[in-house]
């Protein structure tokens, strides 16, 4: 068995060992005392690789501590790991497969052998592939069973066939192209569909059927609903397929869906979905922007990957973020990460990142299938600034939780409005410094005496106005988003999961947790509208389902 099938037990290395003394020795560590000791603080713990900038001085750490936590990758084996994930060895041990997502991004003319098979001209016949299509569809030349143009693309997916193509093509409007108005379709909720399909014309829609296993309830649900939707709006079965095509790995189930087979784009068995927007997945991304940004996408990927195999760690910006976050999460007991844009265009990257994160981490066996020996994956989860500040920050600043944030922002803004940009980028920086400065009880009590406040008042009120401080946080600084840098930003986080899953000895590529709420889902529907009005069902569930049913009666 290789290597990754027998990971090491983390915890019983001599750095982490070490670390959990150093951990110790820093229970008094100020981040305010180490600014004012150290003036270069910031220039020594920040960085610069592919278009983005990390500020990641505001952190509970020493160079002593950047210095463990470094020899503790090197231990666990992550250039070794990084090797492997880039040459395509079967890191995804328990489907006994590789996780390439890396390969898509490759430049042409590279090889790359999968089972003895150089797979890089296929990757690059789908890419040729997805510039025939959307080059018809933005040229009109692709029609409607009424000869019209093809004005909607509504993409069905879930998961990764849905998250991180709306990320992309949300984030990057700026770059959208004339003409294609991109939709999604992801839950199985029939108000998803309605209120979607009332905004569109059957004549003028296609659909794309994004679906791996193309055998996802959601997905197949939404799809037959399309399709009826299509044929009630006057669509003919004989012209389907100028409304339906498809991106799976199951050809033939997407081919006895009625697609035609030329306009079903494959996808390989060695992407994961969370990690497939780089592929046809990325249809939508493609009709929303064009497929020159989309390749400047891949493009910025490409760059991050190089960095990530290349930098030294102590200047590789995947592999920092995933050692900090190793270091709360192991360390400090933190047990879930925010995840701050400062962007309207970045507004739902916390989605992508949330199941990029907790759909690869979230597990509790190493790879050789026996039980962790420490905490994994965290919570992802955050919004956008600064409609945060009026939300959740309460709880980050005055909370009984260490809470590490990622903020990210832009230097410059696409709509410059007045001065909105310029407080917008005032407000990310002030609630990073203000988590870790805090303000102590002193200087609460001189706040409220300098308003005048009677000394009783002061001493009831300024407990309630202490905040702890020496609160975490990464700031990520870019000049503004595009296709290049968001490519960058992206992989940036599938390398950061990447290299936690590496050091904790987990599978990142595989998800065997999600099937036992869909097995158990047939069983609960079938007892809501079958005939059989019970089973071996809790009685939490059974009364559910009979409640559903007395409503449903008759
Ligand atoms: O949540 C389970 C999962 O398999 C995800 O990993 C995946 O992104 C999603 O469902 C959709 O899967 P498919 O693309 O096969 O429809």
């Amino acid at each position: 068995m290789a290597y990754y099938q027998h990971p090491l037990d983390v915890t019983r290395l001599p750095t982490w060992q070490a670390l959990q003394a150093h951990r110790d020795s820093l229970q008094n560590f100020s981040m305010r005392d180490a600014f004012a000791a150290d003036a270069k603080r910031f220039e020594r713990m920040s960085l610069s690789s592919c278009g983005l900038f990390l500020d990641y001085s505001k952190n509970l750490i020493t160079a002593q501590t950047r210095e463990m936590l470094v020899s503790l990758a090197r231990e666990a084996g992550l250039e070794r790991s990084i090797k492997a994930l880039f040459d395509g060895e079967l890191i995804n041990a328990s489907e006994s497969r590789p996780a390439l997502h890396t390969a898509l991004r490759r430049p042409f003319g590279d090889r790359l052998l999968v089972n003895g098979e150089n797979v890089m001209p296929d990757v690059h016949r789908v890419l040729n592939q997805m510039t025939e299509l959307v080059g018809r569809i933005h040229n009109g030349l692709w029609r409607g069973y009424t000869e019209k143009p093809i004005t909607d693309v509504v993409n069905i997916g879930i998961g990764g066939s849905f998250l991180g193509p709306q990320l992309v093509s949300e984030a990057l409007l700026p770059f959208a192209e004339r003409g294609v108005r991109c939709h999604y379709l992801a839950n199985i909720d029939g108000s998803e569909f309605h209120e979607l399909s009332a905004k569109l014309r059957a004549e003028t829609t296609l659909f794309i059927v994004s679906s791996k296993s193309f055998n996802t309830l959601e997905t197949l649900k939404n799809a037959q609903a399309a399709r009826q939707w299509y044929l009630a709006q006057g669509g003919t079965e004989a012209q389907l397929y100028r409304h339906f095509i498809a991106v799976s790995s199951n050809l033939e189930a997407a081919v006895a869906f009625g697609i035609h087979e030329e306009n079903v784009f494959p996808m390989w068995d060695w992407v994961g979905g969370r990690y497939s927007l780089w592929s046809a997945i990325g249809l939508p991304i493609a009709l929303a922007i064009g497929m020159s940004s989309f390749k400047e996408l891949l493009s910025g990927a490409y760059s991050m990957d190089q960095h990530f195999k290349t930098a030294p760690f102590e200047q590789n910006m995947p592999v920092l973020m995933a050692l900090l976050g190793i270091w709360y999460g192991n360390f400090w007991g933190a047990q879930s990460q925010a995840i701050l844009p400062y962007d309207h265009y970045l507004r739902n990257i916390t989605k992508h990142l949330q199941q990029l994160d907790m759909e690869s981490n979230g597990k509790s066996v190493l790879q050789d299938g026996t039980p962790v020996h420490c905490a994994t994956g965290p919570v992802i989860w955050g919004g956008v600034g600064c409609n945060g500040q009026h939300a959740y920050h309460q709880l980050l600043h005055q909370g009984t939780q260490l809470i590490p944030a990622d903020f990210i922002v832009p230097v410059v803004s696409y709509n410059p409005v007045s001065d909105h940009h310029q407080w917008l980028y005032a407000n990310c920086l002030s609630q990073s410094q203000a988590l870790m400065l805090g303000k102590t009880l002193e200087e609460a009590c001189a706040e409220l005496r300098s308003k005048g406040m009677d000394e009783d008042e002061v001493q009831r009120l300024a407990p309630h106005k202490v905040i702890p401080g020496n609160r975490p946080s990464n700031t990520l600084v870019l000049e503004r988003i595009s296709p290049r840098r968001l490519g960058a930003l992206v992989a940036l986080y599938e390398h950061k999961v990447f290299a936690q899953s590496a050091i904790w000895g987990i599978n990142a590529f595989d998800q065997w947790g999600v099937e036992l709420g869909k097995e158990l889902g047939k069983g609960v529907y079938s007892r809501m509208v079958g005939s059989e009005e019970s089973g071996a069902e809790d009685g939490s569930t059974q009364g559910l389902i009979d409640y559903f049913r007395g409503r449903h009666r008759g």
